[in-house]
């Protein structure tokens, strides 16, 4: 008997073989909600609430202080105002504008990030490290300086870290959380889904022709039954778009207070039923419209950009004469 299965046994072996041979070797998410190893900027919210790598059900380092940190850094990511107090001033979450918890295409993840740090940083004219792109961040669009106990020190400033320290134990678990996403992929800038939220420079258009009005139009119609009239935004089950302007939203020396950055990010997340359903010139006029709004000042914008040019898109910063 068993000298008959044998040759049958044989034969199925290198049919399957032959079978998986043909596979090609690039890496195929079974899933088509993933492109790689991120949800797909072709979904909607269907996937809103979808993490690919999850620390709740991930495989976490053995080291117990790392992986505690991890699980923090992961849920200060999704509940900034909650889970990091002393340095929101707002009501924004991390996870507001790096959807799913920074595991979406053109939602300007941050899977790989990690590995591409230190990098120069143009605002502050020098070398960044993932803490301080972390610091940056909470002093801007998590507007720190509005915090309770921040408001009433005076703060002396000599850079974003001597308000929001690199080494506080909030900046210091979300690099672990990133850094844990960021395991197993390549080192360097060259990571394929990073810098992928921009408006491509021949669709740029010239600050002086956006106008806020045409922005509102196109608000009202495709954005107020999740952002609200007033831009606060309307609660989903358990998910809130962060406010779009106003005391709560983020301040104006933050990336997103620039025209073409905040339409970079508009244009492929936005609106969230149908993401990439806009034009570039809509998600000009509407970032034009949103950042033509009041919102938190950031004090020391003066010190920004002290080495290099100011970006013709920071549409709140003071423009320096020459020799200033
Ligand atoms: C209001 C939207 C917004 C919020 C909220 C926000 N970010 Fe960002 N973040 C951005 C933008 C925009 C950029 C792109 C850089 C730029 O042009 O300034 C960015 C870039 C980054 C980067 C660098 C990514 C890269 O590829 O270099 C990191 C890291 C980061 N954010 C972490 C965080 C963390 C952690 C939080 C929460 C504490 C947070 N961000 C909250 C908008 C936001
Ligand atoms: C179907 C609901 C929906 C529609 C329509 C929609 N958004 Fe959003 N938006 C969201 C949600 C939800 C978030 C927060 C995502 C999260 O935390 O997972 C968000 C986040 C954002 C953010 C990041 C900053 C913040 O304050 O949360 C911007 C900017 C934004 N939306 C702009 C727009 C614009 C402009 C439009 C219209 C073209 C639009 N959205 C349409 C649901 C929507």
């Amino acid at each position: 008997m068993r000298g008959r299965l044998r040759p049958f046994l044989a034969a199925i072996f290198v049919v399957w073989n032959l079978a998986h041979a043909q596979e090609p070797m690039e890496y195929r998410p079974a899933d088509s909600s993933l492109s790689g190893p991120l949800i797909s900027a072709q979904t909607g919210m269907e996937t809103a609430w979808d993490i690919p790598k999850s620390p709740l059900t991930g495989s976490l380092p053995r080291d117990q202080h790392l992986a505690r940190q991890i699980l923090l850094g992961y849920r200060i990511f999704k509940n900034t105002p909650q889970e990091a107090r002393r340095f929101t001033g707002n009501k924004l979450s991390c996870n507001n504008c790096h959807l799913n918890a920074g595991q979406r295409e053109k939602a300007m993840p941050l899977v790989g990030v990690a590995g591409v740090f230190p990098e120069y940083n143009k605002r502050a004219g020098r070398l960044f490290s993932l803490e301080d792109r972390i610091v940056g961040c909470f002093l801007r669009s998590e507007h720190a300086l509005g915090a309770k106990g921040q408001r009433s020190a005076k703060p002396v400033f000599t850079g974003d870290e001597s308000i929001v320290p690199t080494t506080s134990h909030e900046v210091l678990a979300l690099a672990a959380y990133i850094s844990w996403i960021s395991s197993g992929h390549q080192l360097g800038s060259a990571i394929s889904w990073r810098g992928q939220n921009t408006i491509p420079p021949e669709k740029i258009i010239p600050l002086s022709k956006l106008k806020p009005k045409l922005g509102e139009g196109i608000y009202k119609e495709k954005c107020v039954t999740c952002h609200a009239l007033d831009g606060q935004g309307v609660a989903i089950g358990d998910k809130k778009p962060g406010p779009l302007w106003g005391p709560n939203s983020w301040n104006d020396g933050a990336g997103a207070a620039r025209v073409y950055t905040l339409a970079g990010m508009i244009l492929y997340m936005m609106p969230y039923l149908d993401p990439g359903g806009l034009t570039e010139e809509e998600a000009q006029q509407l970032a034009a419209y949103i950042n033509s709004k009041p919102r938190p000042l950031f004090p020391f914008k003066h010190k920004d950009y002290a080495r290099e040019e100011i970006p013709p898109d920071a549409v709140y910063y003071k423009k320096r004469g020459p020799g200033e």
